[in-house]
C-alpha cells in the first residue's frame, strides 16, 4: 500500500503565520506539522510514501525532510500541486506514481493520538472499496459528517449548517486503486475544489465503504484554535503512540 500526504494549500485560515510559509511546516509544540502524519504512517508500515505540496516555500520540504532518515526511510517521494483546487485534486496528483495501487491518504494538519496500524491492517483484509475513521466532535459543521445507520455510514455531508450527527469524517482515508479513476468523474463543488467528501460518497453508493471509529484524541491544525490545541495535546502526552 502507498502513502500520499497532502501537505498543500494557502493555509490562509492562518494568516499572518501562513504569509511567508506553508502551514505544514508550522510548529506543533516540538516538531514541524508535517512529522506526524509521517510518524502516523510509518507506524501503520506503510513507507512508500508520497508528500504532495504547494503554495508557499514548498522547497523547504526538501530541506527539512530530505529522504525521510529521521523517520527510518530510505526514500520520500514528492510531488507539487499549483494552486487550491482541493483535496482530491491533491490527490489526483500521486496517480503517475501510486496508479492502480491501493492508498492510504492522510491530510498533513491531521494529528492523532494512537497509530492507525489496525484500522490500516483491516483495509488490507478488506481487499476492495475504501475505509474512513469517524470521530465525536462538539463541532461537526466544521468538518465532513458522516450518517452511520445500522453499522454502515449512509452519507457524508461536507461542512453542514445542520448535521446530522456528530460524527466527523478524520482526513485518514484508505481506498482501492479505483479512487484514481473516481477523482477523475469529479465536478468542482460551490468552493471550486475537488472534494474529498465526493470520493467517500462515490464508494458509499457503492456499497463498499467501511468505517471504524477512532480511540484516543484527534485534532486538525488549521485555525488558530486547533493548531493551539494541537500542541497543547501533544505536549500533555504525545501523539502517534504505539500502544
Ligand atoms: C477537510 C475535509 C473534511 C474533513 C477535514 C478533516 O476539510 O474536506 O471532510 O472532515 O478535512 O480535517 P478542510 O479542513 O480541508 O476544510
Amino acid at each position: 500500500m502507498k502513502g500520499v500526504i497532502l501537505a498543500g494549500g494557502l493555509g490562509t485560515r492562518l494568516h499572518p503565520l501562513t504569509k511567508i510559509t506553508n502551514k505544514h511546516l508550522l510548529p506543533i509544540y516540538d516538531r514541524p506539522m508535517i512529522y506526524y502524519p509521517i510518524e502516523a504512517m510509518v507506524n501503520a508500515g506503510i513507507t512508500d510514501i508520497m508528500i504532495v505540496t504547494g503554495g508557499r516555500k514548498s522547497g523547504d520540504f526538501l530541506s527539512l525532510l530530505g529522504n525521510g532518515k529521521d523517520f527510518g526511510l530510505k526514500h520520500l517521494n514528492y510531488t507539487y500541486q499549483e494552486g487550491e483546487g482541493g483535496i482530491a485534486e491533491a490527490l489526483g496528483l500521486a496517480e503517475h506514481w501510486a496508479a492502480g495501487s491501493p492508498v492510504c491518504v492522510i491530510l498533513g494538519d491531521n494529528i492523532i493520538e494512537w497509530n492507525i496500524k489496525a484500522a490500516v491492517a483491516d483495509f488490507r483484509a478488506q481487499q476492495k472499496g475504501a475505509k474512513i475513521i469517524l470521530k465525536e466532535v462538539h463541532d461537526p459543521e466544521r468538518f465532513g459528517v458522516a450518517t452511520v445507520r445500522e453499522g454502515k455510514v449512509a452519507k457524508i455531508v461536507e461542512k453542514p449548517k445542520q448535521p446530522e450527527s456528530n460524527y466527523a469524517v478524520i482526513g485518514i482515508y484508505l481506498y482501492d486503486g479505483r479512487v484514481w479513476d473516481i477523482i477523475k468523474t469529479l465536478k468542482p463543488s460551490d468552493r471550486g475544489e475537488l472534494e474529498i467528501t465526493d470520493v467517500n460518497n462515490w464508494y458509499i453508493q457503492d456499497g463498499t465503504m467501511s468505517y471504524e471509529v477512532l480511540n484516543g484524541w484527534w485534532t486538525d491544525a488549521g485555525t488558530f484554535k486547533s493548531l493551539h490545541s494541537a500542541a497543547s495535546l501533544v505536549a500533555q502526552g504525545g501523539a502517534n503512540k504505539l500502544g
